[in-house]
């Protein structure tokens, strides 16, 4: 996490001294001001751009804190701001809260208490941020990435999910993780006519209930605590588009209520709002859980099951589907060269053959990952089966586990084995440099059956 930048604002120096060295022991950086004209002038200079929260005093003799939180409100409406009041005065606090201040603490304050406070604040903007920042990446038009395969069995995937991209019925999608959810979806809108406006995403599963109501339904200005202005959902900014739902499975069951009313309805209402807005919008909806099963076991709602699960698109395992192991396993070799500049342009037989036989309980996911590290360890042009993370070693003695993995005994072992040769087989210095008894010692080579001169 970057630096959290806190400005303080209070006419007590003691305060502010108390305050900085708090807050600067805990690795945050400080601004502090001794009175509200002195922010406020540096504020609507546009200074201070990138401060995340603003501890502000209730009492200062120039401008009293709540007429300064009323300027900062409108001057920077989404820095968060923490108001100290100093004699207990709830009035003050309570105004506050009503003019948009994120919360208050009651000097004199324990330091747990306004670290705690902080805390709190400065994760919930970051929680923000990065589904702003979400939001941005997926406001783009959607990459059209590469689907690769070689097999009949995902062939037929993609025929079905081309034949259904044009309707505007809602799908679903099921697969084992890694498989291509995302992917897919991602073709349905590009093959529709709503290619043009957005794909829109959320993770259902990433998100508690509150947060993620906001960002589906949206909210007017003053909904909540802290909703300082008005901000659109994500039901509304993908009308006309796409909204895809990844792990859909994991959403509780209040939210599903929900949904399901904008579905059959087709229209939402905005946290905070008393009128619905009308919409369009075609959900994809992905899950790496079996949603049937999910119903059956009363976690799933049947009624949005149906209404989700207009069209079904069941994306086979990797396993399912050997054949596309190498083609996708070539297209990421050549991703990876690239990026790192290496000149690796293929795979010798042992690789590939490695490869087709590993299960891949993680998918194409996984199988990006191995490559990407297999073109890292690459020495020569070609992918070595050595450079694969299911290699093992040929000379492994017997009973070790297949899965390219060492265990610790077998570690010790070759360990031990090293030192004694390192010694001249001296079994008393080869103790004392392991740190281990001569009687442990002895022990050892007994049990892993290691090799001294003569027998
Ligand atoms: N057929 C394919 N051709 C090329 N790349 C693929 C293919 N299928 C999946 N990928 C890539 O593999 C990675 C995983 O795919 P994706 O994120 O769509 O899987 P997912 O099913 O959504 O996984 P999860 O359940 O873990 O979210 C992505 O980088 C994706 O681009
Ligand atoms: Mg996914």
């Amino acid at each position: 996490m970057a630096t959290s930048r806190i400005l303080i604002c209070d006419d007590e120096e003691g305060i502010l001294k108390y305050l900085k060295k708090l807050l600067e022991s805990q690795g945050m950086a400080v601004e502090t001001f001794s009175s509200g004209t002195a922010l406020l002038k540096r504020l609507s200079a546009g200074e201070a751009a990138d401060a995340d929260l603003l501890l502000q005093d209730v009492r200062m003799p120039d401008m009293d804190g709540i007429q300064v939180l009323r300027e900062v409100k409108r001057i920077r409406p989404p820095l968060p701001v923490i108001i100290m009041t100093a004699f207990g005065t709830i009035d003050a606090a309570v105004e506050a809260i009503k003019l948009g201040a994120y919360d208050y603490v009651t000097k004199p304050f324990p330091k747990e208490k306004i670290l705690g406070v902080l805390e709190n604040v400065l994760e919930r903007e970051l929680l923000i941020r990065e589904n702003r920042v979400l939001k941005d990446e997926l406001g783009k038009p959607y990459p059209s990435d590469t689907i690769i395969f070689r097999s009949d069995r995902f062939r037929e995937v993609y025929e079905l999910t081309l034949q259904v991209a044009a309707s505007s019925a809602n799908i679903l999608i099921q697969g084992e993780s890694g498989t291509g959810k995302e992917l897919i979806a991602g073709a349905t809108h590009q093959n529709s006519l709503r290619k043009t406006r957005r794909f829109l995403s959320i993770n259902c599963a990433a998100l508690s209930d509150t947060l993620l109501e906001s960002q589906l339904f949206g909210h007017v200005r003053g909904a909540f605590t802290g909703a300082v202005t008005t901000q659109k959902g994500l039901l509304e900014e993908a009308d006309g588009g796409t909204l895809f739902m990844d792990e859909i499975g994991d959403m509780s069951l209040p939210i599903q209520a929900k949904l399901l009313r904008v579905i059959q309805e087709r229209d939402f209402i905005p946290v905070g709002a008393t009128r619905p807005k009308s919409v369009d919008i075609r959900f994809v909806a992905a899950t790496n859980k079996d949603l049937e099963k999910e119903v059956a076991e009363g976690r799933f709602r049947e009624d949005l099951f149906y209404r989700l699960n207009v069209i079904s698109i069941a994306l086979p395992p990797l396993r399912e589907r050997k054949e596309d192991i190498e083609p996708i396993a070539c297209h990421f070799l050549k991703k990876y060269a690239q990026r790192m500049k290496k000149k690796v342009d293929s795979f010798t037989p042992e690789a590939l053959e490695l490869m087709t036989g590993y299960n891949w309980p993680g998918n194409i996911r996984e199988l990006e990952n191995v490559i990407e590290r297999a073109v890292i360890l690459a020495r020569g042009s070609a992918i070595s089966a050595e450079n694969l993370p299911m290699w093992k070693k040929p000379a492994d003695p017997p009973g070790a586990p297949d899965n390219g993995f060492v265990s610790l005994e077998e570690i010790e072992r070759e360990h031990i084995q090293r030192t004694l040769a390192k010694t001249g087989f001296h079994k008393s210095k080869t103790a004392e440099i392991l740190g281990i008894s001569r009687k442990t010692l002895d022990r050892k080579i007994v049990e892993y059956g290691l090799k001294t001169p003569g027998e």
